[in-house]
């Protein structure tokens, strides 16, 4: 299994490429933006890019989606269906986090409107690239229709940005919940198993085992009570 990170946006977004080496097919999870570096390494491996799949639809995830489309146009692109909002209403988005309309240019957030999507996740739907298999997880709570992708053979889950290393995803934006964050980390991802490695959003790589041990969200070193951090 090959999986390759590119860092991108002011938000130091992981975007990745994953690969099968045996077929050399190979998917990029969560575009944030347009990058050549990601496109030639794409040619150069000689991987052919069946999709591009969303962890859910927020700017520094898909901002790179209608760029890597128009190099390959015979990717497909999913998204959660809750999501979808978002990402037709990408050119806005940058408005929520309060930047002035005058200013997306010069900050670097001019967003055109993303190509169609070709489908939408099902909660629970394998997806295979090559020999690999990933199961698609509804975990809702950072955004309405946010999934994970977990890899089952090579024990791997792409998380976007519901877990992080000693954090987890943050619910102020619209959609956001933290009961249901917690509830889709606990019931979804913690029960994977230990021995996952955990691919997040943003940061480092961690582990399921590490993060049950660690993250104080996970540990009840942090509790929440009636909105607020006790
Ligand atoms: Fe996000």
């Amino acid at each position: 299994m090959i999986i390759e990170r590119f860092v991108l946006t002011p938000f130091q977004q992981n975007t990745r490429v994953v690969a099968c080496p045996d077929t050399r097919r190979a998917i990029c999870i969560d575009p944030g933006e347009a990058s050549k570096e990601l496109e030639d390494f794409l040619t150069e491996n000689d991987f052919e890019l069946q999709a591009i799949t969303l962890t859910h639809g927020h700017f520094d995830h898909i901002g790179g989606t209608a760029d890597l489309r128009r190099r390959f146009p015979q990717a497909e692109i999913f998204l959660h269906k809750d999501d979808e909002d978002f990402y037709y209403g990408l050119p806005e988005q940058p408005l929520f986090l309060g930047i002035p309309q005058h200013q997306l240019k010069i900050l670097g957030f001019e967003y055109e409107l993303p190509p169609k999507l070709t489908r939408n996740w099902e909660d629970g739907e394998i997806y295979e690239v090559g020999n690999l298999r990933f199961k698609i997880l509804h975990c809702p709570g950072h955004t309405r229709g946010h999934v994970v992708m977990a890899e089952e053979t090579h024990k791997k889950v792409f998380v976007g940005d519901c877990l992080f290393e000693g954090s987890i995803g943050r619910t102020d934006l619209p959609g956001g919940n933290f009961e249901q964050l917690m509830d889709s980390i606990n019931r979804k991802i913690l029960t994977l198993g230990d021995d996952y490695t955990v691919y997040s959003g943003h940061g480092r790589e961690t582990t399921i085992a590490s993060e049950k041990k660690t993250n104080p969200f996970l540990t009840g070193a942090y509790q929440m009570t009636q909105g607020r951090f006790l």
